[in-house]
C-alpha cells in the first residue's frame, strides 16, 4: 500500500506532480483562455456586487489561504481577509450579501472550518469550499465547489494536499479575474502556460532529495530551526515550520524577515539551523540582506533560491535551487524541499512521521 517507500508521508510526497496535473487537468488548458470551473456558479454580475473576499482555514489549508490572499489580490483586485478558522468564528466578522467565502480544508470535516462556513452562510455570504474529499460535510454544505484532485493523503502531515490548495488558490484567482476583466489575455496565458510546467519541476526537485537529506543528517539534533522568508516566502515558510514541528518535534519558528531586528534576532546563537526562503525575485536583496545578519550571529543557513540566483551561494552555507518559475508559483515548488526537510530529520530522530503524537489527520472537535 506505501508502493514501495518506508512511510505514506515520502510516498505522498513523491505524488505531487501528478497531484498538481490532475488538479489542473479540464480547468486551465493549452487550448482555452477560459478557466473552467464546473461547481462554481459564481457570474460576472454577482461578482460586481462582492467587495471582500474571506479565506477561512485551519493549520496546513491556512497556509494556503495566505497564498490565496497573496495572489488574489494581486491578480483580480479584490481585498481578502485569511483567517485561522478557530479565531473567524468567535470574533464576529462582517460578513454580508456582498462577502465571498472560501473555504479550504483537505478532510472537509474540521469542525472550526465547518462552524465558520456555516456561520459565514447564515449571515449571506457565498461560500467557495476547497476540499479532497469528494461528499464531505463541507463539499455539501457550500453552495461552490473546486475538489483538489490530490488522492487520499494517509500521513498526517499534509504535503500532496498543500500543493493542491495552492493550485486551487492560483486558479481562483485566474478566474476571479478573468470574470472582473483585471487581467488581460496575455497575462493570463503566461500564467496558465508557467503553471502547466509545474508537474515537471516538481518532478526535477524531488530528484535532488539527497541534498535535503544531508543537511537534515547534520542538523538534526539542534534544539531550535528558523525559518525565514518575505512576502509568499513567508508564507511557505510557515508551513515549513509547521511540518516540522508536527513530526520532528522540533522546536521551529517561523519569522518574516523584516521582522527579525524587532526581536527574534535574539534567539540566533552559534549553530542555530535557520532555511532562508529567497524565491521571491524583487525581494532577494533584501532577504539577502537579513541572510547576513543571522550568518554574522553564527547560523547555519540552508537557503532556498530560484535558478539562476547565483549570489545566493557566496554567502550561506548550503543552497537548494528550485527549477526557475514565475515568482508567484514558487510555493508550489519551494515547499518540497522543507517537506523532505521535516521527513528526513524525523526519520534520523526514529520519530513515527506517519502519525505523530497527539495529533489526528483529521480535528473533527474543537
Ligand atoms: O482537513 P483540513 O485541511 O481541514 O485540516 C486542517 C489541519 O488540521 C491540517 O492541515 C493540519 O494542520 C495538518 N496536520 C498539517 O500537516
Amino acid at each position: 500500500e506505501k508502493g514501495g517507500y518506508e512511510h505514506f508521508m515520502i510516498k505522498e510526497i513523491h505524488e505531487q506532480p501528478k497531484a498538481i496535473r490532475d488538479t489542473m487537468t479540464s480547468r486551465i488548458s493549452k487550448d482555452s483562455d477560459e478557466v473552467k470551473l464546473d461547481d462554481i456558479t459564481l457570474t460576472a454580475e454577482d461578482l460586481k456586487n462582492i467587495d471582500k473576499i474571506f479565506i477561512v482555514a485551519c493549520g496546513t489549508a491556512y497556509h494556503a489561504g495566505m497564498v490565496g490572499k497573496y495572489v488574489i489580490e494581486k491578480l483580480a483586485r479584490i481585498p481578502v481577509e485569511v483567517d485561522i478558522a478557530s479565531e473567524f468564528r468567535y470574533r464576529k466578522p462582517i460578513i454580508n450579501g456582498k462577502t465571498l467565502m472560501i473555504v479550504i480544508s483537505q478532510s472537509g470535516e474540521t469542525a472550526d472550518t465547518l462552524a465558520a462556513l456555516r456561520e459565514a452562510k447564515a449571515q449571506g455570504a457565498r461560500v467557495i469550499a476547497v476540499t479532497n474529499v469528494v461528499g464531505s460535510s463541507v463539499a455539501r454544505e457550500a453552495d461552490n465547489l473546486l475538489y483538489t484532485w490530490a488522492g487520499p493523503e494517509i500521513a498526517v502531515a499534509s504535503t500532496k494536499a498543500y500543493v493542491t490548495q495552492l493550485i486551487a488558490m492560483y486558479i481562483i484567482a485566474l478566474y476571479l479575474a478573468r470574470l472582473n476583466g483585471s487581467m488581460p489575455v496575455e497575462e493570463y496565458r503566461t500564467i496558465r502556460d508557467e503553471m502547466l510546467s509545474l508537474p515537471e519541476k516538481a518532478e526535477e526537485l524531488l530528484a535532488k532529495k539527497e541534498e535535503v537529506q544531508k543537511f537534515a543528517a547534520q542538523n538534526f539534533m539542534h534544539k531550535d530551526i528558523f525559518y525565514l522568508g518575505r512576502g509568499l516566502d513567508y508564507t511557505v515558510a510557515l508551513e515549513g515550520a509547521l511540518k516540522i514541528k508536527e513530526i520532528s518535534y522540533l522546536h521551529a519558528e517561523a519569522f518574516a524577515a523584516g521582522e527579525l531586528k524587532h526581536g527574534p534576532i535574539a534567539l540566533i546563537e552559534q549553530g542555530t539551523p535557520v532555511i532562508a526562503l529567497a524565491s521571491q525575485e524583487d525581494l532577494f536583496d533584501k532577504t539577502l540582506s537579513n541572510i547576513k545578519e543571522v550568518i554574522t550571529r553564527g547560523a547555519k543557513v540552508l537557503a532556498i533560491a530560484m535558478e539562476g540566483k547565483k549570489d545566493a551561494e557566496k554567502s550561506v552555507d548550503e543552497v537548494i535551487y528550485i527549477p526557475k518559475t514565475l515568482q508567484l508559483l514558487a510555493p508550489v515548488l519551494e515547499v518540497i524541499p522543507l517537506q523532505l526537510l521535516a521527513y528526513y530529520t524525523a526519520v534520523q530522530r526514529g520519530c513515527d512521521v506517519d502519525k505523530p503524537k497527539n495529533l489526528a489527520k483529521s480535528v473533527t472537535v474543537e
